[in-house]
């Protein structure tokens, strides 16, 4: 007999009055001498499976290993349920116990353990229903990036995570090597001598895609990117981790417009399909942590994102009378409270901004004719802040070059950037997307570290 997943037992009438095994890992118990009652859980739904042993058929000494978190081959009839909540249940008739959990010390014993203790144990954490949920909808989500871009012709192009170039120019890069760093080789000057470094240079993990994904767009037409990218910076808030999971689509022939257009149906797209597929985990997360989660997805879903340059965004927040943190000037990058304040206080709907200061945005957004601003795109969501960043790119040779001069940026390192505007130059535009924060706005979770497997945030690479 083959075993059927828990969520199968749990929708399929067809199986009502037939034999079925279930497997999993088992919740809790409860019962007494002549019925003990167990959920069991098998990761493909939130929901559990009841098992009733009639204890005429069974022995207590039998039982005695099925326990909270031991895991179990239960063969039985599936009938409809006599008690309250649940549809219906296996009437065991045989029981093979793969493996015990050890009362005293396995730790997910009690229910209403906090975030915090949870993230001690990482490895432990996904078997807890919360973890269960989230895991489902970032897997769902994940899902849905691929369709939608698959759905509209882009190419999944594979980028590399070992890289010679600060995409970013932020500097916060984790350094990628094999020398030993008890004896660094020394050149002439005494400085590290990298060319007998694996590479034969410097090297990094990358903190984006972009540069490489415009070389496939100017190439492929439309590309996105959908991997892991690492930043190095020492940021230990709820909305940062130093490896996070970003999608960085990248279109030839998009303006800023087009590129606004696209970034707002795409997590549009991707909100609607969590809501679509997973929404037994959202409805269970909804009831745990945030009694609006649902109303929110929705609201962001049905309504126009408002679209307007960072100069009004910031006359807005100097005239609000409020008082922030960091005084908000033209020209000051905009911080979490403020992307708030425009967001969840003053436009109470997903905000788009642009224009943004040249000297606060990177070296690659096409500028504007007023020699201030840049075509850069934020999208900023409540509870979140900011979700995606992009821009229109400076597709003109002789500017791009004068701005990564002016910046100082090495152009032994950008010379196959820059041959993209040397050879059939394009307008082309593209974003990123931080997975993380889409997911952490589609759970209703407040921490980062809650929404990724296992975090790596500043002090912390456990597991
Ligand atoms: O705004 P960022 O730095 O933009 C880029 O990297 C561009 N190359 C994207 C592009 O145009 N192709 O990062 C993009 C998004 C942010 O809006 C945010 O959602 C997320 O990535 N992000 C982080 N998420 C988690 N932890 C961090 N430390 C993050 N840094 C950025
Ligand atoms: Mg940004």
């Amino acid at each position: 007999m083959k075993r059927t997943k828990v969520v199968d037992l749990l929708k399929d009438p067809a199986l009502i009055g037939t034999e079925v095994e279930a497997k999993g890992w088992v919740r809790t118990r409860r019962g007494n001498k002549h019925v003990q009652f167990v959920q069991l859980n098998d990761g493909s739904t939130i929901k559990n499976i009841q098992i009733v042993f009639d204890m005429a058929k069974f022995s207590d000494e039998e039982l005695k290993p099925v326990t909270t978190g031991s895991s179990l081959c239960v063969k039985g009839i599936l009938v409809e349920s006599q008690g309250k909540g649940q549809t219906c249940e296996v009437q065991a008739e045989s029981l093979l116990v793969y493996g015990t959990a050890d009362v005293e010390a396995y730790p997910l014993q009690k229910k209403g353990h906090t975030l915090e203790f949870l993230r001690e144990i990482a490895h432990l954490r996904p078997r807890t229903n919360t973890f269960g949920a989230v895991l489902r909808v970032r897997s769902t989500l994940a899902f849905a990036i691929h369709k939608f871009f698959n759905e509209r012709g882009f190419q999944y192009l594979h980028t590399p995570l070992i890289t010679a170039s600060d995409c970013e120019g932020a500097g916060a890069m984790f350094q990628v090597t094999t020398l030993d760093l008890n004896n660094l080789p020394k050149d002439e000057a005494g400085k590290t001598d990298y060319s007998q470094d694996f590479f034969g240079k410097p090297t990094a993990l990358t903190v984006s895609g972009q540069l490489e994904g415009e070389l496939g767009a100017t190439a492929l037409g439309q590309i996105y990117t959908f991997g892991p990218t690492f930043r190095a910076e020492n940021s230990n808030t709820p909305r940062h981790l130093s490896e996070f999971w970003m999608i960085e689509p990248e279109m030839a022939f998009y303006d800023i417009t087009d590129n606004m257009d696209l970034a707002e149906e795409f997590v549009k797209y991707c909100i609607n399909y969590a809501l679509d597929h997973s929404l037994d985990d959202i409805m269970f997360l909804q009831e745990m942590y945030d009694k609006d989660l649902v109303d929110r997805l929705k609201f962001v879903v049905e309504n126009d994102f408002v679209r307007l340059s960072y100069g009004e965004g910031v006359k807005i927040l100097e005239e609000s009378g409020k008082k922030f943190e960091f005084p908000v000037h033209w020209g000051t990058d905009l911080q979490s409270e403020h992307e708030r304040y425009l967001v969840e206080e003053h436009f109470k709907k997903p905000v788009i901004l642009t224009d943004y200061p040249k000297e606060i945005k990177a070296f690659y957004m096409k500028q504007n004719e007023d020699g201030k601003t840049v075509r850069a795109m934020d999208v900023l969501f409540p509870h979140i802040g900011e979700i995606i960043g992009g821009s229109e790119r400076e597709e003109n040779y002789d500017k791009l070059l004068a701005r990564i001069e002016e910046l100082g940026i090495p152009m032994k390192d950008m010379w196959w950037y820059l041959d993209t505007r040397r050879f059939g130059t394009v307008p082309h535009s593209g974003f990123g997307l931080g997975f993380e924060r889409l997911v952490l706005f589609v759970t209703g979770m407040t921490n980062i570290r809650d929404v990724i497997p296992f975090p790596r945030t500043p002090g912390k690479a456990e597991f």
